[in-house]
């Protein structure tokens, strides 16, 4: 990959038919709050405009990143190198004739997870705790202990990084505990199958699912959900609160008071202050308790 200066940025993208700027804040646009800017962003508003950023991005070989909701990255402080793709505009759902629950990339998962409670599908009651984007889900296998996105799976539609779009059965993509072996490029849409089920039932589901979060999680401030995978056969949360490490802060950011696998954005914290906490956070469990913990949220970005 060619390292790109602003003006050539500038060049690559030049009538690119998507939204585009340069040197952004990305913090907005994560849950965490940290973080530097992008030195592109392309905010495209169809799935062929998509297609249009992703052959310049080819074309001129520039570095990429596919943002979804933000809620599972950690931004370091000096910033993305290259084009950051914001797919917040994609965002429809659509019940097909066939059955299959269509949803683009930009969908919020709770807000899928509700829209399959009104049509009386049961599958995704798991994703209105999931505060991140389809698209995200799909990348990652997002999931609760028991349940996760690729069970529901059928279909991806999907940009390369070529800009060709395709469409691939989930059947044909390895995936595991929060991961999936997608090619490199871009998510847009995918299609769940679901099963009818009454809908008090499922709704009773997704109310005990919310009761449970909020009473176990650090909902009022910014933050990544789990920071780390669950080891096998233990809870990240757990070992966390038993080496003594729930409330411990560097900076502006703390390992929640409430549960052990979340750091909070408490006052202002600089992606440094997260890095030097998970930092912390893995040696003292490897030291203690003979586990090393894997991430599970995405560092992406310069020093
Ligand atoms: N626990 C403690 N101390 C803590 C935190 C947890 O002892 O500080 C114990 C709990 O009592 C429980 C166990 O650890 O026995 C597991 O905790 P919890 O039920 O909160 O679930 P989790 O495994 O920590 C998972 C997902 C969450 C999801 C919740 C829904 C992973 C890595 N995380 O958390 O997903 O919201 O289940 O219950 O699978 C995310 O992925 O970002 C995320 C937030």
């Amino acid at each position: 990959m060619m390292v790109q200066s602003p003006v050539s940025y500038r060049k690559a993208l030049e009538g690119c038919p998507c939204e585009i700027q340069y040197d952004v804040p990305v913090f907005p646009y994560t849950s965490l709050k940290v973080g530097g800017p992008a030195d592109v962003m392309a905010f495209p508003k169809s799935i062929t405009e998509v297609v249009a950023v992703m052959r310049r991005i080819s074309q001129h070989q520039l570095p990429f990143f596919v943002l979804g909701g933000g809620s599972n990255v950690l931004v370091r402080d000096g910033g993305i190198e290259g084009v950051v793709i914001q797919l917040d505009h994609l965002n429809r759902i659509t019940l097909g004739d066939t059955g299959l629950l269509f949803a683009e990339a930009g969908v919020s998962y709770p807000r899928l997870s509700t829209y399959a409670m009104g049509c009386g599908l049961s599958g995704l009651e798991f994703a209105t705790g999931i505060p991140g984007t389809v698209g995200g889900a799909v990348a990652m296998n997002a999931g609760i202990p028991g349940e996760e996105t690729w069970e529901v799976l059928r279909e991806i539609a999907f940009v390369d990084d070529k800009g060709e779009f395709e469409t691939i059965p989930s059947e044909y993509v390895r995936h595991g505990y929060r991961s999936a072996a997608l090619p490199r490029g871009v998510v847009v849409s995918a299609s769940f199958l679901l099963s009818p089920a009454p809908v008090d039932r499922i709704e009773e589901k997704i109310k005990s699912l919310m009761k449970r979060r909020r009473e176990t999680q650090p909902l009022s401030f910014p933050n990544v959900g789990s920071i780390f995978k669950n080891p096998p056969g233990a809870y990240t949360g757990r070992l966390v609160d038993e080496v003594g490490l729930k409330g411990y802060s560097i900076g502006g950011a703390q390992v929640s008071d409430r549960h052990g696998n979340f750091i909070v954005n408490r006052d202002n914290a600089s992606a440094k202050d997260v890095l030097a906490l998970i930092k912390k956070v893995v040696h003292k469990v490897r030291q203690e308790r003979g586990v090393n913990l894997e991430l599970e949220v995405r560092i992406v970005g310069r020093e």
